[in-house]
Order: C-alpha cells, then sequence, then structure tokens
C-alpha cells in the first residue's frame, strides 16, 4: 500500500492527529476533531499541537511553559499513555486527550493541583 503523501509537500507522508476538544464551561459536548499534518518523527506532540494552533485552528487550547519536566503542565494522554508533550515524538497516528477527563478546563488544559 501507498502511503498517503501530504499535500503540501508531496516527499512528507501524512500524520493523522484526532484531538478531543470540549468546553465544559459553555455546556458543550466532547468531541474529537481530526487533523492532518505532515509526519516529521523528529519533532514532538507539542511541536505538533503548536502546527495546527499556527497553521489550522487557532481556537486550540493546550499549555506549555517550562519544556523542561519541572512542571508537568503539558502533559497529555497519547493513544492512551500519559506523556509530556513536549518531549513525546510525534507518530503517524495520534489521538491526544486531556490528562484528566473530570478537570478538562478546554480541550487539552486541565485544571492543575
Ligand atoms: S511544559 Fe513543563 S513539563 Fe511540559
Amino acid at each position: 500500500m501507498t502511503p498517503t503523501r501530504f499535500a503540501g509537500d508531496p516527499e512528507k507522508s501524512v500524520a493523522v492527529v484526532e484531538i478531543q476538544r470540549c468546553d465544559p464551561g459553555s455546556g458543550g459536548e466532547s468531541r474529537v476533531d481530526t487533523y492532518h499534518v505532515p509526519y516529521d518523527p523528529g519533532i514532538t506532540v507539542l511541536d505538533v499541537l503548536k502546527r495546527i494552533y499556527l497553521t489550522q485552528d487557532a481556537s486550540l487550547a493546550f499549555r506549555h511553559a517550562c519544556d523542561c519536566s519541572y512542571c508537568g503542565v503539558c502533559g497529555v494522554k497519547v493513544n492512551g499513555r500519559s506523556v509530556l508533550a513536549y518531549k513525546t515524538l510525534m507518530t503517524q497516528h495520534m489521538r491526544i486527550e486531556p490528562l484528566h477527563q473530570d478537570k478538562v478546563v478546554r480541550d487539552l488544559v486541565v485544571q492543575q493541583d
């Protein structure tokens, strides 16, 4: 099977990124939005979230601060595994969810204790 290529750069494969979205403050139901980005195994999940925010959807909410394992605010679940987004490499198919479903402020942002 021929891998799918990214329309903007035919040399790049496409990664499928599913992100759980939710805004409990406005009473909205949780949903999953799907984004297609160039697959680059050398970049992190945080890089992917920034890329989606800057090029496709500025309404996406996520957080990061120290980018050095100090604060933990970039924590998310990727394909069911709890990770720090700033140091986890992307994969070709990712489902990204908030770290704690019961503490969602918006999208991937959760209340910090
Ligand atoms: S931003 Fe501080 S650990 Fe991720």
